[in-house]
C-alpha cells in the first residue's frame, strides 16, 4: 500500500517534517532499538522503539530514515476505526454522526466553489466569521462580558485550536491539570508543549471524576459521572500553568453546573492569592455544548467571571452541524473588561499576534469556502429550533442505547451521560464472566485486548477501550466507550451483533 499521508496544507507538512526530524528532544540512540513491549497506549510511545533507522538497502533505490523521529501519541480512536473497517464491525467507537450534512450548508459550499472562493484568507480568519462567532458566543455563553471579533481566531477544528492554545500557554517545566479520564486525542499537543513524550506522565496531572447516583429524571438512581471539585483543588501545584476542561465531558458525559464552576473559579482565585506571581489559565473545550439531556441547561465555563478572565475558549462546529470532515473551529481569548487600559489592549493584541504566528506555522489559514459556510451555519441555522432538534435526535438515540444496554450483559454497569454522545461501560463484570477458554483463545486481560482481539473481530462491534482515555490504568482497563451519535440502524445493528456475546459468558450469578 502506498505510504502517503494527506495534510491540510504545505505549512502542516513542513511542521510535521521539521518536528519529526530535528527535535532535540528525546533523541533515539544510534543503535537500532527494536525491543517492543507495548507501554500504556496513553503515552503513545510505541513507534520510536520499534523502528530501525538508516539502513542501507543494498543496490538500487535507497531510503534514508531519520534517527531522531519523534513519537506522538497515536490515537486509539483512529486505530480502532481502522480495525473496525478491516473486520466489517459496526463502529460505535469514533464519534462521527452518520447523518447527512445539512443541505443548506452543502448549497453554500457549492456556491462558494462556483464563486471561486479559493484564496488564502487572513490568518486570524475571515472578519465575517469572527463577527458571527462573537455574536454566537455573546448570545449563548455569557452576554455579560461580550467577545469581540478581535478576540477570536478561526482554526482547523477544535484540534488545531487546542494545539495553538496549549502551545502558546505551557512551557517545558509547567504542569497541566485535567480530568481522568480525558479526551486522549489532545495528548500529542500536550507532548509538543512539554517538549517530550516522556513528560506527559509527570507533568499532566489528572484529577478523577466520581460516580454518583442521579437524583432525578428518567434514570434517577442510576450512576453518572460528576466533576469532583475537591479532587480538582488537590491537584493544583506551584507548577500548574493551565487547566484543561471538557464541558460536556468526553468520554464520560459529565456536565459542569453553575455552582461547580463558581467553586472552581474560587479555588483558582484563592490559589493565586496564596501563590503570588502564579497565574493559571483555563482552556475549555465545549465541543458538545448543544448536546445535553433531561432538560439540563448548558452553563458555559465562560459564564463564570473568575474563569472567563483566564479562559481560552475552544469551539468547533463539528458536532453541532455535522461537519467533522470540514475542520472548522475557533479559539477565543478572554474578552476585554469595560474600561480596561491601553496596556491591557496592547497585551492582548500582542498575545493574538503570537497565536497568529503559531497558526501561520500549522495551517496559515482555514479554507475560504468552509469559513463562508460557517458564517451561514452560525447566522442562519444556529436557532433555538435547530438546537431543539439536536436535543431530540440525540435524546432519542441515548434512550435507545441505554435501553439496549439495560437488556445486554452490560446491564447495571454503565454510567448515564448528562451530555455529549458517549456512554462509559464498566466491562469488569463481563470480563469476569468470560469463559476461561475464551479469555485464553483471544488473549483477553483488559478492555484494550477485549476490544481489539475479541469484540471487533469476533462480535463485530467496535468501541474505544478505556486504556487510552484514563491515566489510572486500573480504571482504563475496565471501561469501554460506546458512541450513540450514529443513526438508529447502526445502533440496532451493533446490539444485534452484541447478542452473540452471551454465548461466550458463564451464567450470571
Ligand atoms: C472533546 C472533543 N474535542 C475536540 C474534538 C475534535 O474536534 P474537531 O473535529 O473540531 O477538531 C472532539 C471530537 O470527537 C472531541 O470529542
Amino acid at each position: 500500500m502506498p505510504c502517503v499521508l494527506t495534510t491540510c496544507c504545505v505549512g502542516t507538512v513542513s511542521k510535521m517534517f521539521v518536528q519529526s526530524l530535528v527535535s532535540p528532544l528525546r533523541p533515539v540512540g544510534h543503535s537500532p532499538r527494536i525491543a517492543c513491549s507495548p507501554p500504556p497506549l496513553w503515552q503513545g510511545r510505541l513507534l520510536a522503539d520499534c523502528v530501525q533507522f538508516g539502513n542501507a538497502m543494498g543496490s538500487g533505490p535507497q531510503i534514508v530514515i531519520p534517527r531522531q523521529a519523534r513519537v506522538f501519541a497515536s490515537s486509539a480512536i483512529h486505530s480502532i476505526t481502522e480495525l473496525a473497517l478491516r473486520h466489517g464491525a459496526v463502529n460505535l467507537g469514533q464519534g462521527t454522526p452518520d447523518d447527512e450534512h445539512p443541505q443548506r450548508l452543502r448549497d453554500e459550499l457549492a456556491a462558494s466553489a462556483q464563486a471561486d472562493r479559493s484564496r488564502y484568507t487572513a490568518i486570524q480568519g475571515m472578519p465575517a466569521l469572527r463577527q458571527a462567532l462573537a455574536d454566537n458566543f455573546n448570545r449563548e455563553l455569557n452576554p455579560a462580558l461580550p467577545y469581540q471579533p478581535d478576540d477570536i481566531m478561526v482554526t482547523q477544528g477544535a484540534t488545531e485550536a487546542f494545539f495553538i492554545a496549549i502551545n502558546s500557554t505551557v512551557g517545558p517545566d509547567d504542569e497541566v491539570v485535567t480530568t481522568d479520564p480525558y479526551y486522549g486525542l489532545y495528548t500529542g499537543s500536550l507532548q509538543m508543549a512539554f517538549g517530550g513524550d516522556d513528560k506527559i506522565e509527570r507533568q499532566l496531572k489528572p484529577f478523577p471524576l466520581k460516580l454518583e447516583p442521579l437524583t432525578e429524571g428518567d434514570y434517577a438512581g442510576q450512576p453518572h459521572f460528576v466533576f469532583d471539585m475537591e479532587a480538582f483543588a488537590n491537584t493544583l501545584t506551584e507548577k500548574t500553568k493551565a487547566v484543561v476542561l471538557f464541558n460536556p465531558h468526553n468520554p464520560t458525559g459529565a456536565v459542569l453546573n453553575a455552582s461547580q464552576l463558581k467553586r472552581m473559579g474560587q479555588i483558582l482565585d484563592d490559589w493565586e492569592l496564596d501563590h503570588p506571581g502564579q497565574h493559571i489559565m483555563v482552556i475549555a473545550d465545549e465541543t458538545y455544548r448543544h448536546i445535553l439531556f433531561d432538560g439540563r441547561p448548558h452553563v458555559s465555563v465562560a459564564a463564570e467571571p473568575s474563569l472567563q478572565k483566564r479562559l481560552i475558549y475552544i469551539n468547533t462546529l463539528a458536532k453541532t452541524f455535522n461537519t467533522t470532515g470540514y475542520r472548522i473551529g475557533s479559539l477565543a481569548l478572554p474578552p476585554t473588561p469595560p474600561g480596561a487600559g491601553r496596556d491591557v489592549q496592547d497585551a492582548k493584541a500582542e498575545w493574538m499576534r503570537n497565536l497568529k504566528g503559531l497558526k501561520n506555522v500549522t495551517s496559515m489559514c482555514s479554507p475560504e469556502p468552509i469559513q463562508a459556510m460557517a458564517v451561514v451555519a452560525l447566522n442562519q441555522m444556529a436557532t433555538p429550533d435547530y438546537y431543539q432538534s439536536l436535543h431530540e435526535r440525540y435524546g432519542a438515540r441515548r434512550r435507545k442505547m441505554l435501553d439496549h444496554l439495560s437488556r445486554s450483559p452490560f446491564a447495571g454497569h454503565y454510567a448515564v451521560p448528562d451530555g455529549g454522545y458517549f456512554v462509559m461501560v464498566d466491562i469488569g463484570p463481563t470480563l469476569d464472566r468470560l469463559r476461561p477458554e475464551v479469555k485464553t483463545q483471544y488473549q483477553i486481560n483488559d478492555a484494550d485486548s477485549f476490544v481489539r482481539n475479541f469484540l471487533i473481530p469476533q462480535i463485530k462491534v467496535a468501541a474505544i477501550p478505556g486504556n487510552g482515555l484514563f491515566r489510572d490504568q486500573q480504571q482504563g482497563g475496565r471501561y469501554i466507550r460506546l458512541s450513540f451519535c450514529q443513526n438508529d440502524d447502526t445502533i440496532e445493528a451493533a446490539f444485534r451483533n452484541l447478542e452473540a456475546l452471551s454465548t461466550y459468558l458463564t451464567p450470571a450469578a
